[in-house]
């Protein structure tokens, strides 16, 4: 029995908090897709508590449960050896469906992995699945030639072992997904994407304070419970699932008590979709971005995490008897063919528990000292741009970096090991794009950026926007750069960065 049947087992008795019908209508076409939006939702709330009529699948409103964490086989200190198969798994999402999908273990969300850094790591990975991937360390500095890039498939049927070290100073919230040739979004869109937090040794956030992951993906199903193909609108737009789930649950609820303080590692693991989180009634105060702890603490009111990103907030239970949602707002990205998000999207509740939590510890108002890294040896240009192309087989759309598609076999620039490059990322197109780099982590330069001088992987770029970027490789070998859209990416979004001795 996997994790997503053993809840609905054991919560099925459990009169759920809220249930909608929203998936009753589903079907395929864009039309209906809309009338999934979770606007319904929103409207629905006031009457959501009352209304007990089983059906829908994943029942909204059970408790947030943390995805399982992947098991350390080894006792050895500062060693981290665990196994993963990515392997066919069945689960259940619409009332009387069943639904085919592709997981790490078997487990959607997850299983989530949890280093410190300096550890090393040893991940034996068996692709059970009936074509070739990889596994890809989303935002860690991990070598080359085990960063589950594109050239480095796993066969199916195969297995092979990740190793790397965890560095120093990088502890945040990251995660991990397929990679491979030409197939990255199919397998995103099939279920396989896990959650890899590293801790430091000393973490200036007070160990009372509860850590909880919410780790966000979208999955598109028939009414049948299938997960249907990419259509061209999902080429185009990058594709959008119907059903929005946090942990593999689909808007559960987060338990905390008046005057608590949560620590959320929240990750946009959606292909496409946007989250304009946003906490009515709360303050959202951000401690960390991609790549860990900010300088101090910043106060929000809204956040777009674009995909791929990652943030880390601190929460503060309200009092007992009020409640609040946890939103994604709509958020325009400049969509080609589908409608733009036009309703808030429900991703969980909260539920503000009776008991009043006192001396609850404070937030250090100086979290960590970055500094801006300094004047570059090296600058560049990335454009992004879109461009219609007819040939024999009609029109289609070309994604470009710097007006090429992406090709394996070609090296798109020449670094050098431990050199500070500067890139100019832009937007030459009429759509939102995420630019993300493998193998390290940089600074967005723009003052006026609001992630200025944070350590970030992701950073979106709006239509006409320059970001200025600053980083620096200290491994040799090639590294990928591409818009996190996969579809995007997958049409040749994506570049090569060859880093030499
Ligand atoms: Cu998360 Cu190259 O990607
Ligand atoms: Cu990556
Ligand atoms: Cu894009």
């Amino acid at each position: 029995m996997n994790r997503r049947n053993f809840l609905q087992a054991a919560l099925g008795l459990a009169a759920p908090l809220a249930l909608t019908r929203t998936f009753a209508a589903g079907s395929t076409g864009s039309h209906a897709m809309h009338n999934m939006d979770m606007g319904h939702n929103t409207q629905a709330m006031g009457s959501m508590m009352h209304d007990a009529s089983p059906g829908v699948y994943p029942p909204a409103g059970t408790p947030l449960q943390m995805p399982l964490r992947l098991s350390n086989d080894s006792r050895i200190k500062a060693q981290f050896s665990a196994r993963i198969n990515i392997q066919p798994a069945t689960i259940n999402l619409l009332p009387g469906t069943t639904t085919d999908i592709w997981a790490y273990n078997g487990i959607l969300a997850g299983p989530t992995i949890e280093v410190t850094e300096g550890d090393s790591v040893r991940i034996n990975v068996r692709n059970s699945l009936a074509e070739a991937t990889t596994i890809h360390w989303h935002g860690l500095h991990v070598p080359p030639d085990q960063d589950g890039n594109p050239w480095d498939a796993i066969p199916p049927g195969a297995s092979r072992d990740y190793r790397f070290t965890i560095p120093e100073n990088s502890a945040g919230t990251y995660w991990y997904h397929p990679h491979p040739h030409g197939r990255t979004a199919e397998q995103v869109a099939m279920g396989l994407a896990g959650a890899f937090i590293v801790h430091p040794k000393q973490d200036p956030i007070p160990a009372q304070i509860e850590e909880k992951l919410l780790f966000i993906e979208d999955i598109r199903v028939n009414d049948n419970g299938a997960i249907t193909a990419h259509n061209m609108m999902d080429w185009m737009d990058g594709r959008e699932g119907n059903i929005v789930l946090v942990n593999g649950q689909y808007q559960p609820v987060i338990a905390i008590a008046p005057g608590e303080k949560q620590r959320w590692r929240v990750v946009n693991a959606c292909s496409a979709r946007y989250l304009q989180l946003s906490l009515p009634g709360h303050a959202l105060v951000q401690i960390a971005s991609d790549a860990g702890l900010l300088n101090k603490p910043q106060t929000r009111t809204a956040y777009l995490l674009a995909p791929g990103e990652r943030a880390e907030f601190i929460v503060t239970g309200l009092a007992h008897g009020t409640d609040t949602r946890l939103l994604s707002l709509p958020y325009k990205r400049g969509k080609m063919m589908g409608t733009e998000q036009s309703q808030p999207v429900l991703l969980a509740s909260l539920k503000y528990t009776a008991k009043a939590v006192k001396n609850t510890p404070a937030i250090p108002a100086t979290l960590r000292a970055v500094t801006l890294l300094g004047d570059p040896a090296i600058r560049r240009q990335v454009i992004f741009s879109e461009k219609m192309e007819h040939g024999a087989g009609g029109m289609k759309m070309l994604f470009l970096i710097n007006g090429k598609r992406f090709d394996m076999n070609r090296v798109d620039f020449t670094g050098k090991i431990g050199a500070i490059e500067e890139w100019e990322i832009i937007n030459n197109s009429d759509m939102d794009h995420p630019f993300h780099l493998h193998g390290t982590s940089f600074q967005v330069v723009n003052t006026d950026h609001p992630l200025h001088g944070a350590w970030k992987d992701v950073v979106n770029t709006r239509p006409g926007e320059k970001v200025l970027i600053r980083f620096r490789q200290m491994l040799a070998g090639k590294r990928l750069y591409h818009c996190h859209i996969l579809e995007h990416e997958q049409l040749g979004m994506m570049g090569i960065l060859d880093i030499q001795a």
